[in-house]
C-alpha cells in the first residue's frame, strides 16, 4: 500500500482551491458535498465557479494566489494548470503544513485523490496509487454496477435505528450478529426496494425479538483456502473469513490469503515453520474448542481442501465430541490447482478415467502405499508430500511394472506467482527434483496426461530447461 486511505472531516471547515476552471469546479463540487466552507483563489473564474458565488456557496477571491492564503485551511486543492502557480501553492501549503492536493501532480501532492462511488453516507474510494487512474475507473465503475442505489438509504435507515440497537443489545459481539443478520436480512431488502415503513415496524419488532439479545454463540468453520492463488477462494470462504472472530491458520496459508480475513479478526498461526512455536494438534483442538464455546466464531483456515491430506477429519471429529457447532467448507485441493495451472487435465477420456491422490509422507524410510496398484493401474497418479521421496516413490512404480518412460510432472508452488513447472518421466523424478532445486510444496503428477502439459506451463518450465 502506497498511501494510507482515510476520510477526512472538513464539514464546517475551510478549504482552498486554487483555480477558476472546470478542474477547480470539480473540485469545488466534491468539497461542497463534504459540507466544508470553500474559498477559490483566481484572478478569473469560469461559469460554474462564478454560478457558485453567485449563489453565495463559495467565496471567490478575484486575484492571483499568495502564499498566505494557505493559512487556517484545513486541506488545499490546486487546480490551475499552471506549474509555475501549481508548485507555489504545493510549496506554501508544504511550509504551513496543510495537505495540498494538485491536479494531476502527485509529485507536488501530499495526498491524492481517489477514484469514488458515492452510495452516501456510504462512499467507496479507489486508488491505483497513480500508477494506472484508468484501471482505477474502472474498477469504480465496476462497482458502481454492483452496488444498488438503495444503498445510501439502507445506511441512512440503520444509522436512525443505532442507539436503539446499542440500547437493547449491550454485548458488542451480539450487537455485530445482529446487524451482520439485519443486512443480510428481509428487511434491509424491504429497505433496498424503498418499503422503509414496513421496514420500521419490522425493525422495531427485531430488535425487541427475543432473538435481538441472545448471547452469540460459537462455531467452527474449517475452511479450505486452495492451492495459493487468492481468486481460488470459494465464496463461502470469503463470506466466513468476513465474518470471523478469529482464524486459526496454517504454513501453506499465504498473507495474501489473510488479507480477505475481517480487519479486527485474530489471526492465530498454528504452523511449523522455522523460529515459530509449533502446536500440537491436541493444542489446536483445544484453542478452536475453548474460542468457539467463548461465543467466537473460528475460522480453521488450511490449504488446498481441509479433507484431502489436511487433518480436516480429525478436527471435525474432535469438536463434534467437544459439542462445538462445525462446519467444512471445501476448498481446492493442489492436485486440482496445480493441474489447471499447468495444463494437465487429471482425467480426459483419450488417456486416462480414473486419478489417484496418495502422500509420498514417510514416517520410516519410505512411504508405505501399494505400490503394485498404484505401478499398474490405469490412473493419472498424483503425490503429495513427495518431494523427500521423488527418487524412491519413481523405483517402487518401476520395481512394480511401471514403464519409465511415463510422463511425469512436479508442479512447485502451483497456482502462485512463483509456480515451477517441470516435466519429464517417472525414471527422471529424482533428478528433476535436485537439478531445478524443488524445495516449496510441489506435487509430482504420473501419467500419460501429462503430455497434454500445454501452452500455459510453458513460461514456467524455463527453469527446467535451463538445467
Ligand atoms: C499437508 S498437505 C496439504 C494438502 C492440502 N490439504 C490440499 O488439499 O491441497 C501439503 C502438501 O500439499 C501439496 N501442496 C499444497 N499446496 C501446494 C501448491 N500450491 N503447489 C503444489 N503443491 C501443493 C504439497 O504436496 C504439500 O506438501
Amino acid at each position: 500500500m502506497h498511501h494510507l486511505p482515510i476520510w477526512l472531516t472538513v464539514k464546517s471547515r475551510s478549504v482552498l482551491v486554487v483555480g477558476g476552471t472546470s478542474p477547480a469546479a470539480r473540485k469545488v463540487r466534491l468539497v461542497r458535498k463534504a459540507e466544508a466552507d470553500v474559498t477559490v483563489v483566481a484572478p478569473r473564474a469560469d461559469g460554474e465557479i462564478a454560478a457558485f458565488a453567485g449563489r453565495g456557496e463559495i467565496t471567490l477571491i478575484r486575484r492571483d494566489f499568495l502564499p498566505g492564503d494557505v493559512k487556517g485551511r484545513a486541506v488545499v486543492y490546486s487546480a490551475t494548470g499552471v506549474d509555475a502557480v501549481d508548485r507555489r501553492v504545493s510549496a506554501a501549503a508544504r511550509a504551513a503544513g496543510v495537505p495540498v492536493n494538485v491536479v494531476d501532480r502527485p509529485d507536488l501532492s501530499s495526498f491524492i485523490m481517489p477514484a469514488i462511488v458515492d452510495r452516501g453516507p456510504v462512499v467507496i474510494g479507489i486508488s491505483s496509487a497513480g500508477t494506472a487512474p484508468v484501471l482505477a475507473r474502472q474498477v469504480r465503475a465496476r462497482i458502481e454496477s454492483l452496488l444498488p442505489d438503495g444503498l445510501g438509504r439502507l445506511a441512512g435507515f440503520a444509522d436512525s435505528f443505532r442507539s436503539a440497537v446499542k440500547a437493547t443489545i449491550g454485548d458488542a459481539r451480539a450487537r455485530r450478529r445482529f446487524w451482520e443478520r439485519f443486512f443480510d436480512g428481509p428487511v434491509a431488502r424491504a429497505v433496498l426496494r424503498g418499503d422503509v415503513h414496513k421496514a420500521r415496524e419490522r425493525m422495531v419488532a427485531l430488535i425487541n425479538g427475543p432473538e435481538a439479545a441472545r448471547r452469540p454463540e460459537g462455531a467452527v468453520s474449517i475452511v479450505g483456502a486452495g492451492p495459493g492463488d487468492p481468486d481460488l477462494l470459494t465464496l463461502r470462504a470469503l463470506r466466513l473469513l468476513q465474518e470471523a472472530d478469529v482464524v486459526v491458520y496454517d504454513r501453506l496459508v499465504g498473507p495474501d490469503i489473510l488479507d480477505y480475513a475481517r480487519r479486527d479478526a485474530e489471526r492465530i498461526y498454528v504452523g511449523k515453520g522455522k523460529g515459530r512455536h509449533t502446536r500440537s494438534q491436541a493444542e489446536i483442538n483445544a484453542l478452536m474448542t475453548a474460542r468457539a464455546k467463548a461465543g467466537q466464531r473460528v475460522v480453521r483456515l488450511k490449504g488446498g481442501d481441509p479433507y484431502i491430506f489436511g487433518r480436516g477429519g480429525e478436527e471435525m471429529v474432535h469438536l463434534r465430541r467437544a459439542g462445538v457447532a462445525v462446519e467444512v467448507v471445501p476448498g481446492i485441493t493442489a492436485a486440482a490447482g496445480c493441474g489447471a495451472s499447468a495444463g494437465i487435465p487429471l482425467t480426459h477420456r483419450d488417456y486416462v478415467s480414473a486419478v489417484t491422490f496418495v502422500t509420498g509422507h514417510a514416517t520410516s524410510g519410505e512411504p508405505d502405499l501399494d505400490w503394485a496398484a498404484l505401478a499398474t493401474g490405469r490412473h493419472t497418479l498424483v503425490v503429495y508430500m513427495g518431494v523427500s521421496t521423488a527418487g524412491t516413490v519413481a523405483r517402487r512404480l518401476i520395481e512394480h511394472g511401471m514403464d519409465p518412460a511415463t510422463p511425469a510432472a512436479i508442479v512447485e508452488n502451483g497456482t502462485r506467482a512463483d509456480e515451477v513447472v517441470v516435466v519429464g518421466s517417472v525414471a527422471d523424478l529424482e533428478r528433476m527434483v535436485a537439478a531445478n532445486r524443488i524445495v516449496g510444496p510441489a506435487v509430482i503428477i504420473v501419467g500419460d496426461v501429462v503430455r497434454l502439459a500445454g501452452e500455459e506451463a510453458l513460461p514456467a518450465l524455463a527453469r527446467a530447461a535451463a538445467v
